[in-house]
């Protein structure tokens, strides 16, 4: 199992953002999380199809992208020739998870599926062999800078259970409320992709990824 970070550009400054990117990759992140939001799904209104492509020709990192936007099959395409490799999903923003999912794998990018904090991880237990990575959110999606709950591990270890279960080597990422303090809290109970947004950027990014990477790579 690959233990991965994945900075949460949402945080970064953007006075500045390609020198922030590249302190997180040249300090090891291997992702850069980039969270789509459209002021429907959740409260807020981030970045797209532009900003992606920019970012794009800056970094090599694995370009994570988060889509919290209503019924997302409609933008596959787009994000795809934006430059991103992992499209993730939620399951309460799509009519028909099974061809939203088709669509993305269609498109040539790996795809992710994520659940809100209140919807009960039994609902992904039969889509798990559809796909790449399932992202639990830790916190309510839509803002930087909020607390993790604590609930999540519960969900977490009961996801990895169920893909062990199922003979999955599935990649299961969590998001929201990560700080170098209850990294290895999640790292326990079954994640291996760590989405970190204020943990990484406010302050130092270049020491705040090293961090990062120095639990994440001793751990196991
Ligand atoms: C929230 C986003 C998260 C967020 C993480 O809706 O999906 O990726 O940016 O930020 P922190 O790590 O500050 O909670
Ligand atoms: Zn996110």
């Amino acid at each position: 199992m690959k233990y991965i970070l994945a900075p949460s550009v949402l945080a970064a400054d953007f006075k500045v953002l390609g020198e922030q990117i590249r302190l997180t990759e040249e300090n090891g992140a291997e992702y850069l999380h980039f969270d789509v939001m459209d002021g429907m799904f959740v409260p807020s209104i981030s970045f797209g199809i532009p900003v992606l492509k920019s970012i794009r020709s800056a970094t090599k990192q694995v370009m994570d992208v988060h889509l919290m936007i209503q019924e997302p099959i409609r933008y596959a395409e787009a994000f795809r020739d934006a430059g991103a490799d992992i499209l993730t999903v939620h399951l309460e923003a799509c009519e028909d998870i099974l061809s939203t999912i088709k669509k993305i794998r269609e498109c040539n990018m790996k795809a992710g599926l994520s659940i809100c904090p209140e919807t009960d991880v039994k609902k992904v237990e039969k889509l798990l062999d559809k796909i790449d990575m399932l992202l639990i959110m830790s916190v309510h999606p839509g803002f930087g800078g909020q607390s993790f709950i604590p609930d999540s591990l519960e969900k977490i270890r009961t996801a990895r259970a169920m893909a062990k279960e199922q003979g999955l080597k599935l990649d299961i990422q969590v998001d929201g409320g990560i700080y170098h303090r209850n990294v290895r809290d999640v790292l326990d109970a079954g994640v291996n992709i760590v989405v970190a947004g204020s943990a990484v950027f406010r302050g130092n990014p270049a020491e705040n990824t090293k961090k990062f990477m120095e639990i994440i790579k001793n751990y196991g």
